[in-house]
């Protein structure tokens, strides 16, 4: 895993467990609501704020904000919520992801712009009518972009926060309270399992930035002693929910996909594509399972 950099004022995550997109929206927002007028040195203020706060996208996240409250007072009220750290999405209730935007709540994970490419990846190997479970569901990102893009496709997110799953239904996900795959019974019958489960070493969640530590709840965050504690958990279960020629994907930082090499191998995955951003770090791995059945 990588650690933090400093850009800035704020520090700012380049471990790809999770960077500090609450100070870095994934795009330009439309508010749900008119927004509030106000005049361009008025508005110059917001950015000035904001920007004196350390927020690395200052522009941007004022135009979220003024889009976004509906009066003066609210506005004021979230000007000093950011100011504080607190995630913009918590503020303002929602955030774009792969196009779409999204309900969010404050208390749960923020989805992540680099959590997109997994996204993307998956919607193009789930079939029509095919079946997907996103594990880790969250607020739903991902399975409500696999929904968008393949409707005629059964999808299910599993979340161990109850009020993820609320959230992840507002999202027109059809979302479960579980552990992980303790509700579904039936084997090989996916085509596609996706997850962004926590996978950041105990250890060093003291190196994410101060505002992911202090607001993210730690659930989301924190993977155990290598941080691959869920992440097999995960594995092991898309070995049994896939069918032969089924794809899991899964959200990965530092060397983790050499790590879960075995784990793969065991669970009847080959092929084991990872994927890397611009910058060269790991972001994920796609997994196929093989023909042949592994033994359960
Ligand atoms: C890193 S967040 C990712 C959320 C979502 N996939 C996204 O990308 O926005 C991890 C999520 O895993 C959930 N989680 C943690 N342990 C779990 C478990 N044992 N079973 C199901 N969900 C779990 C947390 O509640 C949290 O919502």
């Amino acid at each position: 895993m990588k650690g933090v950099q400093s850009v800035g004022s704020r520090t700012v995550a380049i471990t790809p467990s999770a960077p500090d997109t609450s100070a870095t929206p994934a795009k330009r927002m439309t508010g749900p609501h008119c927004g509030v007028a106000v005049t361009p040195a008025a508005a110059e203020g917001v950015v000035n704020r904001l920007m004196a706060a350390g927020c690395v996208a200052a522009e941007e996240e004022a135009d979220e904000l003024l889009a976004g409250a509906s009066d003066q007072a609210t506005l004021d009220t979230w000007l000093r919520r950011r100011e504080q750290g607190e995630p913009l999405a918590w503020i303002t209730g929602v955030l774009r992801f792969c196009g779409q935007t999204l309900h969010v709540v404050p208390g749960l994970y923020v989805p992540r712009i680099q959590s997109e490419e997994l996204a993307c990846r998956a919607a193009g190997l789930l079939p029509d009518n095919g079946r997907a479970v996103d594990f880790c569901t969250g607020v739903g990102a991902v399975a409500a972009h696999l929904t968008t893009r393949v409707p005629t496709a059964k999808i299910i997110g599993i979340d161990i926060d109850v009020r993820a799953a609320v959230c992840a239904r507002r999202n027109s996900v059809q979302a479960l309270v579980a552990d992980l795959d303790q509700p579904l019974r039936c084997n090989r019958v996916f085509d596609v399992v996706t997850a962004v489960a926590p996978y950041v070493p105990t250890s060093e969640l003291r190196l994410l930035p101060a505002d992911v530590q202090r607001y993210e709840p730690r659930v989301a965050l924190d993977g155990g002693e290598d941080g691959l504690e869920l992440v097999r958990r995960i594995v092991a279960a898309a070995g049994r929910l896939l069918h032969p020629g089924g794809w899991l994907l899964i959200e990965l930082g530092g060397t983790q996909d050499q790590a879960l090499a075995s784990a793969l191998a065991a669970s009847g995955f080959d092929r084991p594509e990872p994927w890397w951003d611009e910058d060269g770090d790991l972001r994920g791995l796609a997994a196929h399972v093989t023909a042949s059945e592994p033994d359960l």
